[in-house]
């Protein structure tokens, strides 16, 4: 496959597209698949590589999987579970983050796991600590080994009182992937509530898990014995769903998102307003336009939800390169998540990054040399350049600022983007976008 596209920019973007299962949702059902005796069925699937990328470990543990990509329907049967070989596992390492949701289903089924070198996107060191410490107080041994972890089960996992330093999504997933099946309780105290984890939780339900969600972060999961195959149709990927309005809003665009829904994306559609741009909900999408006139530059603080997503800033701090006066960005989830800005800047964009918690409160990464604020001043026109996509959202950025400057751009690592936007280039072109794969 190609990793290039060559992008021919300066004209709006409109139309319409289709927005499918959230990436970040869809893989951790897949990996839930595991702890059931019967067969679950996931609809809502896309054709994504993260996807592929579960499929293939799925497999490997003896769980057979079809999917009807068109129709976006995944089943998987767990019956005949099994230990994968090392070997092949660890041709998935670096692919992913999720195999380390694998440990509890496995360490249920089969008393033991081994989890690969991990993957995912380069933006910031994204430890494993919580995950392990986690399991560890579930009665698990952990092996740090060359290669990856081994971890076994001497005897069935025990319910246990866990307490998140950090409102964790990955550490919460682990938490409840492994807590359904324990023997006794487990209280999670300082969980993170992200709609997709909110998902999640209806999935293990389906299955027989017994959760309940309390006020303040608390999550309750009462272990069972026996958990059965789910049937459910995934929540829709929010981030795409923001990329794509971002993107309507960078090129003076007008783009309806069929499958958006409003109740995970209202935090987004607050900030979309106040710098400017206008929606209207439907009942199967939501439109999103650049209304005409300036674009206004805005403070803002990326957060755990209910706050504003980090996954949602790259596509938008291209919007805001285009708002007039200075827009303050305080990135609290990850401590490297500006790198994307070097490639707006060769593109004309007035973008300088601080150490300091700029904007708002103080976080973790204040005092720690990590650039993780950043100020945005426009409205800077954009011009085409040759740049190189730095990871999954920071390379969407990339191909929003391309849409937006004149001139062709070349935008290397293009398959990067293949991870969570599924057909992007089709979606691209429907939008009127003039895209050449090279
Ligand atoms: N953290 C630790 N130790 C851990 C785990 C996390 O210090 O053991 C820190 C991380 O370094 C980070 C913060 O906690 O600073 C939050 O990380 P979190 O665990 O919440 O993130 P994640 O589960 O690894 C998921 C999504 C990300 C999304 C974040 C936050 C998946 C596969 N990934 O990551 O999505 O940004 O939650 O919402 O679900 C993306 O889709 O492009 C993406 C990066």
């Amino acid at each position: 496959m190609n990793d290039l596209l060559y992008v021919n920019g300066g004209n709006p973007l409109t139309g319409t597209i289709t927005v499918r299962g959230a990436k970040n949702f869809v893989s951790k059902s897949m990996v839930a698949s595991l702890l059931g005796e019967t067969p679950s069925i996931l609809r809502n699937v896309p054709q994504i590589r993260d996807v592929k990328v579960v499929s293939g470990l799925l497999d490997l543990h003896g769980v057979n999987v079809k999917y009807d990509t068109d129709a976006g329907i995944l089943d998987l049967d767990p019956s005949n579970v099994e230990s994968a070989h090392v070997a092949d596992i660890d041709a998935h390492a670096g692919s992913s983050r999720i195999p380390i949701l694998f440990c509890g289903p496995l360490l249920h089924r089969l008393g033991e796991a081994f989890i690969p070198d991990l993957g995912g996107c380069r933006i910031g060191d994204r430890p494993i600590n919580y995950h392990l410490d986690i399991l560890r107080q579930f009665g698990a041994v952990v092996d740090k080994r060359p290669n990856g972890i081994h971890l076994r089960a001497p005897r069935r996992l025990q319910g246990t009182k866990i307490s998140l330093p950090y409102p964790s999504v990955g550490a919460t997933e682990q938490t409840l992937l492994t807590a359904v099946r324990a023997d006794g309780i487990t209280e999670l105290t300082g969980a993170a509530i992200e709609p997709e984890i909110m998902d999640l939780i209806a999935v293990l339900q389906k299955m027989g898990a017994i959760i309940s969600v309390d006020t303040d972060r608390v999550i309750r999961i009462e272990g069972v014995d026996r958990l059965e195959g789910y049937s459910h149709t995934a929540l829709n990927d929010r981030i795409e769903t923001a990329s794509w309005a971002s993107a309507a809003l960078a090129t003076g665009g007008d783009i309806t998102v069929k499958g958006a829904t409003q109740p995970e994306m209202m935090t987004f559609l607050n900030t979309f307003r106040k710098v400017g741009g206008r929606f209207d909900v439907q009942d199967d999408g939501i439109r999103f336009w650049h209304a005409g006139g300036d674009l206004k530059s805005i403070v803002l603080e990326t957060d755990v939800h209910p706050g504003f997503m980090t996954d949602w800033q790259q596509p938008l701090v291209v919007a805001l390169t285009q708002a007039t006066g200075l827009s303050i960005v305080h990135e609290t989830v990850y401590e490297n998540r500006f790198g994307f800005t070097d490639a707006l800047r060769k593109m004309g964009a007035t973008i300088q990054v601080y150490k300091e918690c700029l904007g708002g409160r103080d976080c973790r990464f204040g005092q720690r040399n990590f650039h993780h604020s950043a100020v945005v001043s426009g409205p800077t026109p954009l011009s085409a350049a040759d740049i190189e996509v730095p990871d999954l959202r920071g390379g969407f950025s990339h191909l929003i600022a391309a849409l937006a400057a004149k001139g062709q751009s070349t935008v290397r690592g293009i398959g990067l983007i293949d991870r969570g936007y599924e057909n992007f280039q089709y979606k691209l072109e429907s939008l009127g976008a003039e895209v050449v794969r090279g």
